[in-house]
């Protein structure tokens, strides 16, 4: 899945609709764009029916080619007032997985949208929105439609085989866009088909503009009922059908991020053991799906443990490859801008300032790999771009030697302050329980989760619990097959003095350093393996002041930063292969006893799933990188214990499993 995406070449015909350059073709009829999507994907899924009908939480709709998001934003107009006629329906809430291949700009989008007041306000909410050209998934929200858009860059055909898929299906409706098959014949083909039946729910349908030949033969193929039904406008036919076939197997392999067998509803209650950025990320995400949440944590308040830091530096670690580690930490920096954005617009305040991140080419060694990065082509410029000297001095606010690699969304967040604005946006749902002081253990049982107070033995019952303990993980018996690295890190809280009291941007070399916030400038940061102490070491500041001199000879006042040595020091956790770690515990015993067979290379149907071991999760292991990874990590287990679509690629939730390290073990011939 790493084909490089290329732009939309769009221009506008006589009638102002938009058409593909590359293709010769419109983006919808010339007649009215809306009345078609209606007609077509609306009336021809039987949406309206469907939704009546349904009697579940959540609707899927799939959609082959988003061009302009017409179908999308139509479809999410339709929900919304669906839902403000029903507001008591099961039926809570829309999500919309499309494929783009050749992104449209934001600008031609809007162009091409402006003909359609209706649905303004969905269009500033998509452009606010709108991803980099980025290969896979791009999770946006919408909230006011109570629909969620996974916008899925890339050629269908390379991303609907990397969609992860629950046992019973996935798509409810198809949106079966894309030019005429006879412009556009190679998204038409039978490998399209097939991926549909397999991710479609049964009796999922589907409905298409086209009547062609290749498309009716094909779907049918594939296990799909067809119906030829009067089509758009000066369109003859139109197809339409339902799954009536559905395929046995539908995932690759067995072994990483079954969906539970039930999902989560409003009836249970969850234990989130963490009071982090990982343990507040992922009470939110439960809050806000209507899940009761109980969160515990050690100490008196919240954020006591690496969360805690006064200000931490905001951007992805990338590198010169579409490696998954590298695709995980793109995807959760761009997640996590537009989550941070939005926690802003839902009124609560946490200190932040997205200043944008600069990464000085500080000696010739790391000039070179930025040099390696930046030639390969591979990232955004919305993500990363390269500066030289005098542009990095503008950028920084005082004269740099050097130029480098910039961050503009990137900037700096105070964590603990983060902390507090996700607890108090989850405690708003009514929803959130805390337990402070009260250090706990959890077991399972045939109920659920049984935590039990460590001081006090004080036991509550859970259907689940999610450990986000951040270095304690390490502390536990059942993450005893993942290699967890506990490091100490000290940073410091200099104070402000010049020129630094003119530093605009994060400063990054081997250390960081951040414009000044309460008259102090964080500058950090020190690692020692191994080390779970946490007070503040004279010779670790020094040892940071050096860092940043060494880093910075160029700089004579970096040679001589005056501090106090006031410091704070708190431990990450870090994983042996620097991926966070997200999902299901399972215990090394089953693990070992399910998988032992596993380097024969039997056909993955051979071996059982994991559907049941669903009890306990953890999300841990965000190393340095917490205020980057914790809001996607949070939203990836939410969304698979509520039975909702996954937002990564197949490859990348394998990468963040916590069997990963075993299986990969298991994997080898015994000796
Ligand atoms: C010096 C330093 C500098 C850093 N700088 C940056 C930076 O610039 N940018 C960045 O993105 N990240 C940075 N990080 C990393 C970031 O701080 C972490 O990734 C993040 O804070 C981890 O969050 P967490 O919730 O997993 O863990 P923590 O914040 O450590 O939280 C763990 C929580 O678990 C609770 N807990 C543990 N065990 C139990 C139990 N048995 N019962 C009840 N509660 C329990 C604790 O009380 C605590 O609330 C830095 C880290 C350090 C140490
Ligand atoms: C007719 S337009 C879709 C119109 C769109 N549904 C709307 O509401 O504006 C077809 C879209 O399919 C996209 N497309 C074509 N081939 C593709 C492929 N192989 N993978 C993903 N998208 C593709 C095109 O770039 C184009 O945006």
């Amino acid at each position: 899945m790493t084909d490089s995406l290329r732009p939309a070449n769009v221009h506008f015909n006589d009638q102002g609709t938009p058409v593909a350059d590359a293709f010769d073709d419109v983006y919808f009829s010339n007649d009215s764009g809306i009345q078609e999507t209606e007609h077509v994907f609306m009336l021809g899924n039987d949406i309206a029916e469907r939704w009546q009908t349904c009697n579940r939480p959540h609707y899927v709709i799939a959609e082959t080619g988003f061009g302009t998001g017409l179908n999308c934003l139509v479809a999410m107009l339709a929900f919304a007032r669906f839902k403000e006629a029903n507001p008591k329906h099961p039926l809570k809430r829309l999500y919309i997985l499309s494929t783009e291949k050749f992104p449209i700009a934001p600008d031609d989008l809007t162009r091409a949208l402006s003909v359609f007041p209706d649905v303004a306000l969905l269009v500033d909410t998509l452009v606010a929105q709108y991803p980099p050209m980025l290969n896979g998934c791009h999770r946006l929200q919408f909230d006011q439609w109570h629909t969620q858009l996974d916008l899925w860059l890339g050629d269908v055909h390379a991303l609907l085989p990397c969609w992860h898929c629950p046992e019973d299906g996935l798509v409810d409706s198809w949106f079966l866009d894309g030019f005429a098959p006879s412009k556009n014949p190679d998204m038409w083909t039978d490998s399209l088909f097939s991926q549909m039946a397999r991710l479609s729910k049964p009796g999922a349908g589907f409905a298409t503009f086209t009547a062609a030949g290749v498309v009716k033969r094909g779907l049918k193929e594939a296990g799909f009922t067809i119906e030829k039904r009067k089509g758009f406008g000066r369109k003859r036919d139109m197809l339409t059908g339902t799954l009536s076939n559905p395929p046995v197997l539908r995932n690759t392999q067995p072994w990483h991020y079954r969906y539970p067998d039930t999902p989560l509803s409003s009836d249970d209650n969850v234990a989130v053991v963490g009071a982090g950025l990982a343990g507040s990320s992922m009470a939110l995400a439960l809050c806000k799906r209507g899940i009761p949440v109980s969160l515990f944590g050690k100490a008196p308040a919240p954020a006591d443990g690496a969360s805690g830091n006064r200000q931490g530096g905001f951007y992805p670690q990338l590198q010169a490859s579409l490696s998954p580690p590298a695709r995980i930490q793109a995807h959760s920096f761009l997640f996590a801008s537009r989550y941070y954005q939005h926690l802003a617009e839902q009124g609560v305040t946490f200190t932040h300032d997205p200043c944008g991140v600069l990464l000085l080419a500080f000696n010739d060694e790391v000039a070179s790999r930025q040099q390696k990065l930046v030639s390969k082509q591979l990232w955004p410029e919305q993500i990363v771009y390269p500066v030289a000297k005098d542009e990095a001095s503008a950028l920084a606010g005082i004269p740099m030697q050097q130029g480098g690699l910039f961050y503009p969304l990137g900037g700096w967040i105070s964590p603990q302050e983060l902390v507090h604005a996700q607890l108090t946006l989850a405690r708003d749902t009514g929803l959130l329980t805390e337990h402070y002081d009260c250090p706990v253990d959890v077991t399972t049982n045939e109920h659920g989760a049984l935590v039990t107070a460590k001081q006090s033995e004080q036991q509550w019952q859970f259907s689940r619990a999610v450990l986000a303990c951040g270095h304690h993980s390490a502390e536990l018996d059942a993450l005893s097959h993942v290699p967890l690295r506990p490091v100490r890190g000290q940073v410091e809280a200099v104070p402000v003095q010049s020129p630094l009291n003119s530093l605009r941007t994060v400063l990054c070399h081997k250390g960081y350093m951040t414009p000044a916030w309460q008259g102090r400038i964080a500058l950090g940061s020190t690692y020692v393996k191994g080390d779970t102490t946490c007070e503040p070491r004279r010779e670790e500041s020094e040892q940071n002041l050096a860092t940043h001199a060494k880093a910075m000879a160029d700089y004579p006042w970096a040679q001589s930063i005056e501090h106090d040595f006031t410091a704070r020091a708190s431990i990450r956790m870090g994983i042996a292969d620097h991926q966070p770690v997200v999902g299901a515990v399972i215990s090394p015993d089953t693990l070992t006893h399910r998988y032992e067979q596993l380097y024969k290379g039997f056909r993955p149907a051979e071996y059982p799933l994991n559907t049941s071991d669903q009890t306990i999760a953890v999300l841990t292991g965000l190393g340095s990188r917490g205020l980057t990874t914790a809001p996607l990590m949070a939203e990836v287990l939410a969304s698979q214990w509520c039975g909702e679509p996954l937002p990564m690629e197949e490859d990348l939730l394998q990468a963040l499993a916590p069997e990963r390290f075993m299986l990969r073990e298991m994997k080898k011939k015994p000796q």
